[in-house]
């Protein structure tokens, strides 16, 4: 039976997490150092459920033993369990892949990935580790543009404006499915990575976006890297084509995650966050929990 829809948002930073454990930069330094109004983050995920008893995790980052630790209602029930019924991966980026080699310990779940990242995947020989017996992971193909019942949460998939990964670029084609965004439950709009702010996100309560980065020169201006977000297929919050300018119109809840170190956003009172929260979004924080 379909009950009330809850989201918990586990992670909340982009692949960096927060503090990057290499990064001198300001906010970094200042989450370190326990500044006050700066709160750590781990990289992207978001645990989902309908019933309260089977979740289904968007992503498997890197800190999900930790963001387990500190779930209750992710907890073990009896003496070999887990209320995880499913991970479903919205591309094949590490900071979205390498939990589930921590999740490796003999407990069935499905495995949703597109065709594209499933391919990705199955290049690596540590996918066998979760293959160990029948049963053990089972793998899902994630359709594009259809409904499918994700641990009975109805779930569609659709392309979002993106790329590869790192460790596949230049050596596989682009592909549509190697990025997508999820329709969770036809409630939560769920695109933590989209190289475009042009998408349609109508239709849900609460629409939970990619705000890797404020500008998009914002590593260029803090003299960490040549590139900017279009390199990274990150469309900015601010601009004429930012995702703040063009989902102006939405009528949801619009809620910034996979939040870059960098972005002033994560400073207490900048006129960044200002700017966010006046136009009617929100900032997403590790243990956030969003009725939907
Ligand atoms: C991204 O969001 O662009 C990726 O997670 C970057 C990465 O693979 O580190
Ligand atoms: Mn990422
Ligand atoms: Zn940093």
């Amino acid at each position: 039976m379909r009950g009330a829809m809850r989201a918990t948002v586990l992670g909340s930073g982009a692949g960096g997490a927060f503090p990057q454990w290499n990064c001198g930069c300001p906010n970094c330094t200042a989450v370190r150092e326990g500044r006050e109004g700066y709160l750590a983050r781990t990289q992207d995920s978001v645990a989902v459920t309908e019933d309260g008893d089977r979740f289904v995790l968007v992503n498997a980052s890197p800190g999900v033993l930790v963001q387990i630790q500190r779930t209750r209602a992710l907890w073990p029930r009896s003496a070999r369990h887990s209320p995880i019924a499913a991970v479903v991966l919205t591309n094949g980026d590490m900071d979205h892949v390498l939990g589930l080699f921590s999740l490796r310990e003999s407990w069935p779940f499905e495995l949703w990935a597109t065709e594209s990242v499933w391919s990705g995947l199955e290049q690596s020989l540590f996918i066998r580790t979760l293959r160990r017996f029948d049963g053990h992971v089972t793998k899902k193909v994630l359709p594009l543009d259809e409904e499918v019942s994700i641990a009975g949460i109805p779930t569609r998939a659709r392309a979002a404006p993106g790329k590869a990964p790192v460790h596949l670029v230049g050596h596989a084609d682009h592909r549509p499915d190697d990025n997508v965004m999820l329709s969770l439950g036809g409630k939560i709009l769920y695109a933590a990575a989209c190289a475009s702010a042009d998408v349609d996100v109508s239709g849900h309560p609460v629409v939970l976006f990619d705000g890797t980065f404020y500008r998009e020169d914002e590593l260029v201006r803090l003299g960490l890297s040549k590139a900017v977000a279009k390199d990274m297929a990150h469309v900015p919050i601010s601009g004429e084509t930012g995702s703040l300018a063009k989902l102006a119109g939405v009528s949801a809840r619009k809620i910034y995650t996979h939040i870059n170190n960098t972005n002033p956003v994560l400073a207490p009172t900048p006129e960044e966050r200002r700017a966010v929260e006046s136009a009617g979004g929100e900032i997403s924080y590790d243990g956030m929990e969003i009725p939907a």
